[in-house]
């Protein structure tokens, strides 16, 4: 983790959730089309749904070749099966994985369906080192500040972990279930502390109910309180946002 000095915050204010998506897909094709070879951190939510639609588009036209590249996914439902449309495994596979031409063997999320949660972080601890890291890390942002499943109050420290979701959260994330309660109360999700050694990250939010919590995660206190704060303290942090 990078603490103090040289750090280089890049903010872009863009028109609309379209131009957010359109600048932020910007981003990742230079990635891939200067480094091949990149990992990609991935995200799920409905803020980077616009970022993946544009990325397809362009590779649609040839001008993206994903064959190389490699995806770790922040995170994923505990005890939801990976065919179940709830799932981050077929939201991604819906929303990007399945569109473009990344290998199956690339793409990379955590089992939540695993009987063994500790083996199933420690793999994946293992998968994220053995790839050299991340290069790009793409986040969105919850209402509370959560990035990834990392949710007000957790250690910055921390390794791909089990957490135990925050009310709001699953409150926020009941409109893909029938119902608040049929939100899974655990999940796993990659930690703070390999988010921060991304090489580079990518922070998008949108929507007027986002602007106060993105507000304060880069221009508050860096408090395990808002999550996303830690993200201050990143050396290259760009970060494209609509109102
Ligand atoms: C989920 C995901 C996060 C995401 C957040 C915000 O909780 N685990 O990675 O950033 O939701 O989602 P949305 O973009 O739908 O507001």
């Amino acid at each position: 983790m990078t603490m103090g000095g040289h750090q280089i915050m890049k903010i872009y204010k863009t028109a609309n959730y379209y131009e957010m998506s359109r600048k932020a897909a910007n981003i990742i094709s230079a990635q891939v089309i200067l480094y091949p070879r990149s990992v990609l951190g991935l995200a799920t939510g409905s803020t980077p749904v616009g970022v993946y639609e544009q990325l397809i588009r362009w590779y649609d036209k040839g001008d993206i070749d994903f064959s190389q590249v490699h995806t770790i996914n922040l995170d994923e439902y505990c005890g939801v099966p990976g065919e179940s449309v709830q799932s981050y495994c077929r939201f991604m596979q819906r929303h990007f994985l399945s569109k473009v031409n990344i290998k199956p063997a690339h793409a990379h999320i955590p089992d939540g369906m695993t009987t063994d949660v500790d083996a199933e972080c420690r793999r994946y601890d293992a998968l994220i080192e053995a790839l050299g890291g991340i290069d790009l890390q793409l986040l969105g942002i919850g209402h509370n500040g959560h990035i990834g499943f990392n949710e007000p109050g957790a250690a910055f420290e921390k390794m791909t972990h089990c957490v135990a979701l925050k009310d709001s959260t699953r409150r926020a994330n009941a409109r893909f279930f029938d119902s608040h309660m049929d939100v899974p109360e655990k999940a796993v999700t990659v930690g703070i502390r390999q988010i921060m050694w991304s090489k580079q990250i990518l922070l998008i939010a949108s929507g007027k109910e986002k602007q106060d919590i993105l507000h304060q995660a880069l221009h508050g206190p860096v408090t395990p309180q808002v999550p996303a704060s830690i993200l201050q303290m990143h050396p290259r942090l760009t970060v494209v946002y609509s109102e």
